[in-house]
């Protein structure tokens, strides 16, 4: 594939139908600067395009339904408004010589009765609470006890995935990513520490990960497997997550995905985590493109591409506040200090405003 022995970040991969220019990818993050009827705004595409120069972008979190949501001001993407505000986006990046794939995200039990739809309770595999707060429209309250989901419904929220999946078809995104990370529904059915059920969703690896193997099947009938990836998040304990087995469950996971001869896997681990890495064993048992991500920066994403531990490196903070990171990786130049006061909500201030290394100069 690759005719330089030791490929680095900046040589160049194939992935999917797609020969990308290097292997930064920009991680989802949630910026929650959508507008009126969670639609992406102008400010989003400009946002997005400034990042192009990655050889893929992908979105923050994209909800595929109302009840998929969790915070203030996050982007759908189940309206013909939101398809219209992502269509933006996608050209703008594709303007600039970029590719970007769009994260379909259920959010589960990681939402608050005032974020959903007519007040009800968040959904998830079983009525178990998470601790700690949320932030809603209203500020920051506790988090509630969701209420489990009937069998019968899941089907509904499969079909909810397949259709964000056709909406940004619509919306000319170059693929889409599962967010099977970080807590939210995917993962929670995936774990048994938030899954507790005893129905064919439930008990069993097999029956914990049925959900994310429907839901995947549904998104690969409308994209191929070739422009969807997955992304999961292991070790991950963020939003109350826990596994009494994590290798046995991701493991099975990683080789039902296999099936589907997907794009890429996107695991979330971040370096100096717990030990032993479930990574490694992600890598043996996927066959495809391994994207790696948490913590990461040029040397250590140039080692562990050198190494074979991914293919891919993704960049989550350093993306957001380096807009021309891959510009900056190749002249090892100082990267900007990221405002975490900035991250989520507000406006241009923290979110467009980052220098690049050209303004910096001209400034
Ligand atoms: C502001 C912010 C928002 C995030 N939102 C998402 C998200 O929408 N989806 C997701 O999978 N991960 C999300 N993450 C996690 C990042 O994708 C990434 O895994 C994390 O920042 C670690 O990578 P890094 O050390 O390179 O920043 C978010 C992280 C940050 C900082």
């Amino acid at each position: 594939m690759d005719s330089d022995p030791t490929p680095n970040l900046f040589t160049p991969v194939r992935v999917g139908p797609y020969n990308l220019r290097n292997r930064l990818v920009m991680a989802p993050m949630t910026r929650n600067r959508a507008g009126e009827g969670n639609t992406p705004t102008p400010l989003m595409a400009r946002y997005y395009a400034q990042r192009a120069t990655a050889g893929l972008i992908v979105s923050e979190g994209s909800q595929v339904s109302p009840q998929g949501a969790g915070y203030p001001n996050t982007p759908g993407i189940y309206s013909d408004a939101q398809v219209e505000g992502w269509r933006a986006v996608t050209d703008a990046v594709h303007a600039a010589g970029g590719r970007i794939f769009l994260q379909l995200w259920h959010v589960g039990r990681i939402s608050h009765p005032d974020t959903q739809p007519d007040g009800g309770l968040p959904v998830a595999p079983s009525a178990i609470a998470p601790e700690g707060p949320i932030i809603t429209a209203g500020g920051m309250q506790p988090m509630v006890t969701p209420r489990a989901l009937e069998t019968d419904e899941i089907k509904g929220i499969v079909a909810d995935f397949a259709r964000g999946a056709r909406a940004a078809y619509r919306a000319g995104f170059d693929g889409v990513e599962l967010h099977g990370a970080n807590g939210y529904l995917i993962d929670q059915f995936l774990r048994d520490g938030s899954n507790h059920r005893t129905d064919e969703y439930g008990g069993s690896v097999e029956n914990r990960a049925r959900f994310l193997d429907e839901v995947t099947a549904a998104v690969v009938e409308v994209w191929g497997g070739h422009r969807v990836g997955v992304r999961l998040s292991p070790m991950g304990s963020y939003n109350s997550m826990s596994d009494s087995d994590p290798a046995e469950t991701f493991g099975y996971a990683v080789r039902m995905l296999n099936r589907y001869g997907l794009a890429y896997l996107h695991v979330a681990e971040p370096l100096g985590g717990p030990e032993p890495r479930i990574t490694p064993l992600l890598r043996e048992a996927f066959r495809g493109p391994l994207i790696v991500n948490g913590g990461y920066g040029r040397d250590t994403a140039d080692a562990a591409i050198a190494a074979g531990e991914g293919d891919l490196v993704a960049f989550g903070v350093p993306f957001l506040a380096n807009p021309d990171l891959a510009e900056r990786f190749a002249e090892a130049a100082p990267l900007n200090t990221p405002d975490r006061d900035t991250f989520y909500g507000g406006g241009e201030r923290g979110y467009v405003d980052y220098p690049t290394l050209q303004t910096a100069g001209a400034a």
